[in-house]
C-alpha cells in the first residue's frame, strides 16, 4: 500500500472513502500498518487503554510516549498524534506542544478538537507547516463542560454553529476533519460545505471516511458500546478462552511439551 500524505488526503474528497482506526502501541499498529490509510494515536487512549472515564487527564507526555510506539512500526500509514485537552490553550502553546510532538515522534500529522474557537490557533500551526487534522462535532474534551457527551445537530442553532465550525477550520488550513457524533443528515450537509475530507465516527455514512475506536471495534470492551460501532471481531471472547485454555494446560501438565522446552 503506498503510504499517502496530506496532499493525498485532500484529493480523496469525492473519489475514494478514507479509512482510520486508533492505536495506542506498536504491537497492534504494525497489524494495521499498511491495512487502513490513517491510524490515530487517540487521546482516547485514557479510556481505551487506561480505562479512565474521559479523555480529559491525558498529557502531553502520555501522548508522544504512545505516538513513539506507533510509529516505530508503521511504515505505510499515515500516522495522525492527537492534541490532549490542555496542551493548546494558546496559540504559542500550541505552537510548542506540536514541535515537541514533531521533534520527539515521526507523526505526520496533529489533531486538534475544536471549531471556530481554535481557527486562529490552527492557521497559527499551519502557516508554521504543522500539518493539522481538525475535529468538531461531540467533542470529549468539552465533556465535562458541557456535562456529558451529547449527539450534535438537532436544532438549527447547532447546526449553524456546526457548519461554522467545519468552514472555520478548512479556512484556517486543515487538511482533513473528524466529525463526530451528528445526526446523518446534517453530517451530510456538513460533508458537502467543506472541500476537505471529513472523516466520521457516529456521523452516518454520507460523509468522505470512517474512523473508529480498534478496542471497540474488535470487541475487546466489555462494556458500553456506542450505537454506531460496527464489531468485527469478539476479542474479549477470543482472548477470555484462550487464556482459560493456558491457565487449563498449565494446571493438567500439558504445557510446557516436549517440543517447548532447551
Ligand atoms: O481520541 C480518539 O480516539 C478520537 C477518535 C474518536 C476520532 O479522537
Amino acid at each position: 500500500m503506498k503510504k499517502l500524505n496530506i496532499q493525498d488526503i485532500k484529493a480523496s474528497k469525492n473519489i475514494k472513502k478514507i479509512s482510520m482506526i486508533t492505536a495506542y502501541d506498536g504491537v497492534f499498529a504494525k497489524l494495521f500498518d499498511g491495512n487502513i490509510d490513517i491510524i490515530l494515536v487517540g487521546d482516547s487512549l485514557n479510556m481505551s487503554f487506561a480505562n479512565k472515564n474521559d479523555t480529559i487527564s491525558t498529557t502531553l507526555k502520555q501522548m508522544i510516549y504512545h505516538t513513539n510506539a506507533v510509529c516505530s512500526t508503521v511504515e505505510e500509514s499515515f500516522v495522525v498524534c492527537d492534541m490532549p485537552f490542555g496542551s493548546v490553550t494558546t496559540k504559542q502553546k500550541a505552537l510548542k506542544s506540536a514541535i515537541k510532538v514533531y521533534k520527539k515522534t515521526n507523526a505526520d500529522a496533529i489533531k486538534i478538537e475544536g471549531g471556530k474557537n481554535m481557527a486562529t490557533t490552527i492557521e497559527y500551526l499551519t502557516s508554521q507547516n504543522i500539518a493539522c487534522m481538525g475535529h468538531i462535532g461531540l467533542m470529549p474534551q468539552v465533556s465535562r463542560a458541557q456535562g456529558g457527551y451529547k449527539v450534535r445537530g438537532k436544532d438549527e442553532n447547532d447546526i449553524a454553529t456546526l457548519i461554522e465550525d467545519a468552514k472555520a477550520i478548512e479556512k484556517a488550513g486543515v487538511f482533513a476533519i473528524v466529525l463526530e457524533g451528528v445526526k446523518a443528515d446534517i453530517a451530510k450537509h456538513i460533508t458537502k460545505a467543506v472541500s476537505v475530507p471529513i472523516i466520521g465516527i457516529g456521523a452516518g455514512c454520507d460523509v468522505d471516511g470512517q474512523v473508529l475506536v480498534w478496542s471497540d471495534m474488535f470487541g475487546f470492551n466489555d462494556g458500553f458500546m456506542p450505537k454506531f460501532v460496527r464489531v468485527y471481531m469478539d476479542g474479549a471472547t477470543l482472548i477470555k478462552e484462550s487464556l482459560n485454555k493456558f491457565t487449563q494446560d498449565i494446571k493438567s501438565g500439558d504445557f510446557p511439551s516436549k517440543n517447548e522446552v532447551y
